[in-house]
């Protein structure tokens, strides 16, 4: 029998829109899910921008004010897609009243704030999903299995990047992306982030690091109106950048193997330049975001001169099958929500979780804080393992 649920989003942003229409997609891609979401409410600041987003995609109804939702018995889950500075507040509050949350990364603006979202859902005992999205690429599972099988042997070193070039735009506005008190730690929240909990899902978890930060664009015009993505603000009062633009960081693994992480926010020339590359003492297995749907394999006993494959995932790999009949028929960056919405409704409907949840978002944090604390020491640190 399919159930339905409520379901609200807190934040009409690109995320905010994107969690949306992955609720109304899920269920065309997994038929199987015993739960059908229902859009109930939608809430957001900006004057209008919730009515708008009610009207365009049919919540049954719209607010200003996020605390409704946690009132509102019609409502059974909610989207977190506000800024960073509410994913606390917002997430322990939403716990709090029963909900079961989907959150975007990186929970909050520390480890504490992602600890006390944590802690919040597993006292209310509700069911919680992070966004952290990379993984659930089919190319990407794929990548963990061949890893994991010892396919390309015992991994030695990795390297994972994520460069974009939104922050590069001297004209961009100051937002809340740009401020600690909102935005916490820069590039280190918005893309390392990803970079932390993709190097965990492929390669375990990471024991050591130490790491450099750099601000490249330290003043930007602050926006005279409602700023929604990566506004432009020409001629606005200019004020300080208080948040990384650049990341480089060395990593050491729990299992012996090492690794290099850089994630840049103000790269020009570079749009969503996000990937990996890990070798192994008998192989590689290579990935770019930008062909998402491919992976380069390099095996076999040859050692040098060993060629590398491209692969087309397929129905066979991670969740491809929900999407399309055959390999190289490409998905894109919105399906990846869908799956993760799947995984999010799925872990409600049986009450135990699927997909990236927030012990992750937990280790995501503690990577990014000893980066941090390395940079300010100019020394290796110790990952903090939480309990
Ligand atoms: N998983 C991913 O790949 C990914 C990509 C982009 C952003 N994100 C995360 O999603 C979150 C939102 O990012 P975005 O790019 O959608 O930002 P955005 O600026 O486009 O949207 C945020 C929205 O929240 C609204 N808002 C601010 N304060 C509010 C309040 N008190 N109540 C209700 N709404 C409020 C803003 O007006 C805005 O419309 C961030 O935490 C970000 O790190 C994740």
């Amino acid at each position: 029998m399919v159930e339905a649920l409520g379901v609200a989003v807190i934040g009409f942003g690109w995320m905010g829109r994107v969690h949306t229409q992955a609720y109304a997609r899920v269920r065309h891609h997994y038929p199987q899910l015993p739960l059908r979401p229902e859009l109930i409410t939608v809430a957001e600041e900006v004057p209008g921008r919730a009515e708008e987003a009610a009207e365009r995609f049919g919540f049954a109804s719209a607010t200003r004010n996020w605390r409704e939702v946690a009132a509102d018995p019609r409502v059974g889950a909610v989207s977190v897609t506000a800024p960073n500075f509410l994913h606390r507040e917002i997430g322990v509050a939403m716990a709090e009243a029963g909900k079961h949350l989907w959150i975007e990364k990186p929970v909050g603006l520390t480890l504490a704030d992602a600890r006390a979202v944590a802690d919040a859902v597993a006292a209310a005992g509700v069911q919680a999903a992070v966004g952290f999205n990379y993984r659930n690429a089919p190319a990407v599972e794929a990548a963990r299995d061949l890893i994991a099988s010892g396919s390309i042997g015992t991994v030695t070193h990795a390297r994972i990047r994520l460069f974009s070039d939104y922050a590069a735009h001297p004209e961009s506005a100051l937002t809340w992306r740009y401020e600690r008190e909102r935005g916490g730690s820069g590039v280190l929240g918005d893309l390392a982030s990803h970079g932390a909990d993709l190097a965990r899902f492929l390669l375990g978890d990471i024991t050591a690091l130490t790491a450099d930060t750099a601000v490249f664009v330290p003043e930007r015009a602050r926006p005279t109106g409602a700023t929604a993505g990566h506004a432009r603000a020409a001629g606005g009062v200019p004020g300080p950048v208080e948040n990384e633009d650049y990341v480089g960081c060395l990593l050491r693994f729990a299992s012996g193997a090492r690794g290099v992480l850089e994630a840049c926010r103000v790269s020009v020339g570079e749009q969503n330049n996000y990937g990996f590359e890990v070798h192994g003492t008998r192989g590689a297995v290579f990935w770019d975001f930008r062909r998402m749907n491919e992976l380069g394999v390099s095996r076999g006993t040859a050692y040098q001169d060993q060629p590398v494959s491209t692969v087309y995932v397929g129905p066979g790999d991670g969740d491809f099958a929900a999407f399309q009949p055959g390999a190289a028929n490409a998905m894109g960056f919105d399906d990846l929500k869908v799956v993760e919405a799947y995984r999010f409704l799925r872990s409600v409907a049986e009450g135990t979780p699927h997909g990236a949840g927030l012990p992750d978002a937990v280790r995501s944090a503690a990577a990014l804080e000893a980066m941090a604390r390395s940079a300010e020491s100019g020394t290796w640190v110790t990952v903090r393992t939480p309990s």
